[in-house]
């Protein structure tokens, strides 16, 4: 395909959507065809399935729901937006995408692997990033993050509910995701997002500059 496909993953509180914008403004600004974007939520019918999957309200969602639920959000995603922007040769930077799911549904959840892995599979239509940049933050400094989000901003109040998951839930996460990375050491960088943005944002730009190339930017 003609663009890059780079996603953010990290854990609540890592710090993924102001990185990513930051990101997209900087290489904006140098001319590149960004598109940001974001799971759930990046397209009308994800933003309704958004609301239901993170509504405090929505007690009681199985864990088998909960991933369908990520996996639809996905499939429409992939077909409304990532991949028609990949064909038109932008770079498309994603807040989460296949890794989130296998760490929250199956390393924190235990929803089996195998079988997250399938739905991601089916979900993405096969689609894998070709750089994902994993924004490595403590669960305890993401949590104090996260606090400080919900007492400040009305969104966040309302998308509570994974707040409501023991700390041990949020340990697993992580530990899925260093395993992820692991296991994918090609696509997966892992960055040090306890320092100030600026320095995460420059070492991401760092990692991206070798796929500026192929997508080039505007004269
Ligand atoms: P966000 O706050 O980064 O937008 O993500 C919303 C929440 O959804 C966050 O707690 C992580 C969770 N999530 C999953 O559990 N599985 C998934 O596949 C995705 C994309 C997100």
């Amino acid at each position: 395909m003609a663009g890059q496909f780079v996603t953010l993953e990290g854990v609540d509180g890592s710090g993924k959507s102001t990185v990513l914008s930051h990101l997209g403004q900087a290489l904006a600004a140098q001319g590149y065809p960004v598109v940001l974007t974001r799971e759930p939520g990046g397209t009308d019918i994800g933003r309704a399935i958004r609301a239901v999957l993170l509504d405090v309200e929505s007690t009681g969602m199985s864990p088998l729901c909960e991933a369908m639920l990520y996996a639809a959000d996905r499939a429409q995603h992939v077909a409304e937006v990532i991949r028609p922007a990949l064909e038109a040769g932008n770079l498309v930077l994603c807040d989460r995408f296949t890794d989130s799911t296998l760490a929250y549904q199956s390393f924190g959840r235990g929803l089996e692997r195998a079988w997250v892995e399938q739905l991601c599979e089916v979900a993405a239509d096969g689609l894998v990033p070709d750089k994902t940049l994993l924004l490595d933050l403590p669960v305890e400094e993401g949590f104090r993050r996260l606090a400080h989000r919900r007492a400040t901003q009305d969104e966040g109040r309302r998308e509570a509910r994974l707040d409501e998951e023991t700390i041990a839930f949020h340990r697993r996460v992580y530990a899925g995701y260093r395993a992820l990375a692991e296991a994918s050491p090609d696509r997966f960088v892992i960055v040090n997002a306890s320092r100030p943005v600026e320095e995460v944002v420059r070492a991401c730009l760092e990692v991206l500059a070798p796929l500026l190339a192929s997508v080039g930017a505007a004269s």
